[in-house]
């Protein structure tokens, strides 16, 4: 049997793209393996949101030259984001021409016909479309946990905030139908799935280019309905978009989880503009409150980028008070990156590198008070844990997460893991509970 390795960067798309690509492998009969010296096939799903996130991609690349030498008959191939781009095209084509597959993310579902057509030629074959066709409906999937699964309900991103790449890459906004989302749903829940992250760069603004009128509100009290799912996570939320209504479904919804991700990006109105993103420091703050109102002891985390073109202490200190204000529970923190093709990068005033990094910092000291002081609070409380699986350093320590996403770890036996069970916190970290479970 021949084996593979899928190797993948970036967001939970990717992540779900390359479970799409290991269904079709294995509908084409090939086999996981976890060293590259045994794989017949090795894929790069690519990722170009930041700089780094493309030079990993390229020293991985780089690696490969020897193991392709050695064996000639290995099939590499790349596809992502970062192929959506033809000068990161070119330049693979130039520096890396032992590749012998390039696709897109707007062909992926075209995969199978692709490698058949790579094995016949010696040339690099590179097929990249550049618009998203129509949306391709029951592909296969090897989800990596039975347990919790990734659910697309719409694709690409209409939004265009100026650092942004992600609009070129994935395309414009596209829903998928309803009936089709809750079909794959009860699917999975039939195969054992306990919950599902619905997933979209924007998912406040599904149903935008149905036919039949539908909202995300309406679409989770549908999935809420399905019988033994037991939660229902989604991400992302652009602030602009959420709704009362939406607050009221969360807040109704039994299975949808005490969790919000809602990307802030910066704290000062000047900035906020100049990336384009359509809300002000005070209408994120009152949103925020708003949610808390609605649902009590919600965690709400954020993505924040440091040192925008044109980004001021002044404006920067913006950023600190929003997270002094909200105290999130968790943030994914960026130095900002100039991605080519977007209006940013063309921006004068690009904010020198050690400034950068000191903001960084200082971003990063506070934002962590503020989550050690969130968990903190959830000292001798007793929280809901869908148990994952052991932990990485002791086979007896089980891990699962509370429905506010936050990982609880515990001592109890392996045959616990699947089960959604009561945890009292005992010891409550920065980026972790530890607790007992409850008889
Ligand atoms: N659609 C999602 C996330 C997209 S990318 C959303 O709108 O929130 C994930 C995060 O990467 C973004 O939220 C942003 O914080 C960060 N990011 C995107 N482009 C970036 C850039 N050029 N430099 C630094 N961070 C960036
Ligand atoms: Fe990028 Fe903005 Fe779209 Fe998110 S909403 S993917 S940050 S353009
Ligand atoms: Fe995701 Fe990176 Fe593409 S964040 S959408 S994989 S550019």
């Amino acid at each position: 049997m021949k084996k593979y390795i899928i190797e993948t960067w970036g967001c939970q798309m990717n992540e779900h793209d390359s479970e799409k690509l290991a269904g079709m492998l294995a509908n084409m009969g090939y086999l996981e393996c976890d060293d590259k010296k045994d794989a017949d096939l090795i894929i790069y799903n690519t990722c170009c949101v930041r700089e780094n996130a493309e030079l990993k991609v390229y020293g991985n690349l780089g690696q490969l030259k020897p193991l392709k030498q050695k064996n000639p008959d290995m099939i590499i191939g790349v596809c992502g984001c970062m192929m959506q781009q033809a000068h990161i095209v070119e330049h693979i084509k130039e520096k890396y021409p032992f590749v012998d597959l390039i696709f897109g993310t707007h062909n992926l579902h075209n995969f199978p016909v692709l490698l058949a057509n790579c094995k016949q030629t010696d040339n690099m074959l590179v097929e990249v479309w550049d618009q998203e066709g129509e949306i391709v409906e029951g592909l296969p999937s090897i989800r990596k946990y039975g347990l919790k699964a990734f659910v697309n309900i719409m694709y690409g991103c209409n939004n265009f905030c100026t650092y942004c790449i992600v609009p070129y890459t994935r395309g414009r906004e596209r829903s998928r139908k309803p009936d089709d989302i809750v079909e794959e749903i009860k699917n999975l829940v039939d195969n054992g799935t306990k919950e599902v992250t619905l997933l979209g760069q924007n998912v406040n603004s599904y149903g935008k280019t149905l036919e039949k009128p539908i909202d995300f509100a309406d679409l989770l009290y549908q999935i809420n309905g399905i019988e033994r799912l037991e939660r229902i996570r989604f991400m992302t939320s652009h602030p602009k978009d959420v709704s009362s209504k939406l607050i009221k479904a969360i807040a109704e919804c039994d299975k949808v989880c005490e969790h919000i991700h809602l990307p802030v990006q910066a704290g000062s109105n000047r900035v906020l503009k100049s990336m384009n993103r359509k809300y002000t420091k005070e209408q994120y703050l009152k949103l925020v409150e708003d949610i808390k109102k609605a649902v009590p002891n919600i965690s709400i985390t954020t993505d924040i980028i440091v040192g925008f073109p044109g980004e001021t202490e002044k404006d920067f200190i913006d950023t600190l008070d929003v997270v002094e204000k909200v105290k999130y529970d968790n943030a994914f923190t960026f130095i900002y990156s100039i991605r080519k093709g977007t209006p940013a990068a063309k921006m004068e005033d690009q904010i020198p590198d050690d400034v950068k990094h000191e903001r960084f910092n200082r971003l990063l000291e506070i934002l962590h008070k503020g989550v050690e002081e969130q968990n903190a609070k959830l000292k001798d409380q007793i929280v809901e844990v869908l148990v994952e699986g052991t932990s990485k350093n002791d086979d007896d320590v089980l891990m699962g997460r509370t429905r506010t996403n936050k990982v609880v770890n515990f001592k109890g036996s392996k045959d616990l893991i699947g089960e959604i069970l009561k945890v009292k916190v005992t010891n409550p970290k920065k980026f972790s509970l530890f607790g007992e479970l409850l008889e």
